[in-house]
């Protein structure tokens, strides 16, 4: 259920509204809807509860604390992607054997503080990595966990810099060789081969693309077992796609139908279940993505020819996913009366002309001073805000019923020097 909605012309995070959340810890800011992060997990993990499974949560989606330490009590795992959040994994309760480290770049200490921290698997992305954690694993005088990365070859059709599972991405290893990189780790002393690992994009709204990676990995694993090499788990990667809400539904201009856990969960059981292995999933966005919003204020309302700007507080270093990946973010009042409307660019105050939030778009009359949501932005926000133009980062606040509670301070730019 989206806790998202309009009450009385008045926008509503739960049951706060959230013009009052803005005045009261001001703007931009992050708010999230805790029931709404608690109730995607549980959907998920609901949905592969036949199999046995761990639902990793791809933090670099949303590595708030807090979230974390919620995500540790509902039972999840962590996917990782550097030891900085390997670190505050561990610090948010995620036990170390539900952790799974992906990245193309891991370092020697990264690899090092891995072991050390006993986690489930590394999902090792080259020949040269395993050829390293080998060495560091014997020095250490351990072995490491290891779930190879396949790159399957298949193309999501999302955003190019979304699409990771494609033969040209940097990621994984190719599946034609992969093969051969099993048997090679099979014969090194510092290598515990656990699992075999793949992720295709982000974004997916057709189910068919898992099933897709599900065929070749049930492939794969056959041949696997076939030439002796046992796994313990099937790491299908992330991916599952968001919705972006039509709360003001006449003003939405990217509606999609997103498929429901259980959907991508079927496809993937009924491939893989015959294996009788247990499945890892990671996903990110579809746990805390529409459970974000980032809200900003309007600071003034500017014309040049035949464009109208918006300008607001928050920028493209508070959300960049416009700017990089030319993301659709629905933006609504907080207080929404009439139905009177306008065409402009949403625009931070950047010094870029990359630097917007939305183009050409249809938007409720707006003035300075009002407040602006920027809806479905509690993944791939937050985690990917920088400094840019010496801009401290937003607050976040979480909203349970009629409480809400701040769970990160804004930044000050006094901290700074
Ligand atoms: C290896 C891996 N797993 C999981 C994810 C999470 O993807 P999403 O947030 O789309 O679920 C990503 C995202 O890039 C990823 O690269």
């Amino acid at each position: 259920m989206n806790q998202f909605n309009y009450r009385n012309g008045e926008l509503y995070c739960e049951n706060m509204p959230v013009k009052a959340l803005a005045e009261k810890f001001g703007t931009p800011l992050y708010i999230y809807s805790k029931n709404m992060i608690i109730d995607k997990f549980k959907a998920i993990d609901e949905a592969f509860s036949s199999v046995k499974h761990t639902i990793c949560f791809a933090m670099k989606a949303n590595s708030n604390m807090e979230i974390l330490k919620l995500m540790a009590s509902l039972g999840a795992g962590g996917d990782v992607v550097s030891g900085g959040e390997l670190y505050l994994a561990l610090k948010a309760g995620i036990p170390a054997n539900k952790i799974v480290y992906a990245s193309v770049g891991k370092t020697d200490a990264e690899i090092k503080f891995a072991i050390e921290s006993g986690i489930m698997a590394f999902n090792v992305e080259s020949e040269a990595e395993l050829e390293v954690m080998n060495q560091i694993a014997i020095s250490m005088g351990k072995k490491a966990p290891v779930a190879i990365r396949i790159n399957p070859d298949i193309d999501v059709h999302g955003h190019p810099y979304i699409s990771t599972g494609k033969s040209i991405n940097k990621f994984g290893i190719d599946i034609d060789k992969a093969f051969d990189v099993f048997l090679r780790a099979k014969e090194m002393a510092g290598i515990e081969i656990v699992g075999v690992h793949s992720h295709i994009g982000s974004q997916i709204l057709n189910m068919d693309y898992y099933d897709a990676e599900a065929k070749k990995l049930y492939e794969f694993v056959t041949r696997l077992t076939d030439a002796g090499i046992n796994i313990q788990h099937i790491d299908i990667g992330g991916g599952l796609g968001v919705h972006y809400p039509d709360i003001i539904p006449e003003y939405a201009e990217e509606k999609n139908d997103v498929p429901q856990p259980a959907q991508l969960a079927n496809r993937v059981i009924d491939v893989l279940a015959p294996l009788g292995l247990e499945i890892v999933f990671e996903p990110g966005r579809s746990i805390v993505g529409e459970a974000g919003a980032l809200i900003a204020q309007v600071v003034y309302i500017k014309h040049s020819r035949d464009t109208k700007f918006i300008v607001v507080d928050a920028g493209m270093n508070d959300l960049i996913r416009p700017s990089l990946y030319e993301a659709y973010h629905q933006i609504v009042p907080t207080t929404y009366m009439d139905d009177k409307f306008e065409i402009a660019d949403v625009v931070g105050p950047i010094c870029e002309t990359g630097d917007f939030l939305a183009k050409g778009r249809k938007l409720p009359a707006v003035q300075r001073g009002d407040y602006l949501a920027v809806m479905t932005a509690g993944a791939y926000g937050y985690s990917l805000a920088s400094n840019y133009n010496s801009r401290p980062r937003p607050a976040e606040v979480w909203v349970d019923g009629e409480n809400a509670e701040l769970i990160r301070e804004r930044e000050k730019v006094e901290d700074w020097g």
